[in-house]
């Protein structure tokens, strides 16, 4: 899979993208990623790649003109997915990077910076629009990193355990159980007992059960109908199982369970 990113700000990506897993996975050819300057692209005396919006506003907007010349640079463009990051776009989650990862197909990730860029490119060449979330970011650059970092950890190889990527939060559409490392006990606290058992199933049970005491604490908007086996009889049995150092080291020591 191969990912081009038109910026403003080349190096704002380079920096991320050579470090930590993404180098690692941009070196063994597990995903490839191509920054393209906008800048390159600038029109006219000024080299300008913005103008004032007509109408007036806040900001300066990027010329369409600008963005189709570096689109269009691109080998292959045309056949190629451009998406625009932008906070109008479809809500990116889990499941989305998962997709992206699945269809493997060659992307082309606009950047936009400033008000915005004219809509009159998205019309005639956007495929998608993205957002990180309900929020505005300076430019796209940050969102385009979390879509290249979120997508290539659903690459296989990529994360050095195969179960990495399995074992996340979301992957199962909730979030993951509570992780302890060495000492036992640290601060006068002490792991739950049954992660030290070596019991693999029950441990398994108990991450899964845990798992969704979690998500009904931290997210109970995730717990819906394609979350399959929710049982709340079950979870709730499970949760008077627990020790009270249990429910307080996982922060669900007040969880108000109870059928709706
Ligand atoms: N560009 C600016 N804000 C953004 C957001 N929330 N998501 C994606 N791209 C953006």
């Amino acid at each position: 899979m191969k990912i081009n990113i038109i910026t403003l700000f080349p190096e704002l990506i380079r920096n991320y993208l050579n470090d930590a897993i993404l180098a690692k996975a941009i070196t063994q050819k597990k995903i490839e990623v191509e920054i393209n300057s906008m800048r390159d692209y600038a029109e006219g005396h000024y080299k300008s790649v913005d103008e004032m919006p007509f109408g007036g506003g806040d900001g300066m907007v990027i010329k369409a003109g600008v963005l189709e010349k570096a689109l269009l640079a691109i080998d292959n463009a045309k056949s190629k997915k451009v998406i625009y990051l932008s906070p109008q776009g479809k809500p990116w989650n889990h499941d989305s990077a998962k997709q992206m990862a699945k269809q493997n197909q060659d992307c082309i990730f606009i950047c936009g910076r400033y008000a915005g860029i004219d809509q009159r490119f998205i019309d005639k060449y956007v495929d998608e629009e993205i957002s990180i979330g309900d929020y505005v970011l300076s430019g796209g650059e940050l969102a385009a990193l979390v879509l290249v970092e979120s997508v290539s950890r659903m690459i296989p190889g990529v994360l050095g355990d195969s179960q990495s990527c399995v074992e996340d939060s979301f992957a199962d559409g909730l979030l993951e159980a509570p992780q302890f490392t060495r000492p036992q006990v640290w601060n006068e606290v002490s792991v739950p007992s049954v992660l030290m058992s070596g019991h693999h199933q029950k441990i398994a049970e108990w991450k899964k059960q845990c798992a969704y005491l979690v998500t009904l604490k931290k997210r109970p908007d995730l717990i819906h109908s394609s979350v399959a086996d929710f049982d709340l009889q079950k979870i709730s049995e499970f949760y008077d199982s627990l020790t009270a150092a249990d429910k307080k080291i996982m922060g669900i020591e007040d969880l108000a369970l109870r059928s709706e």
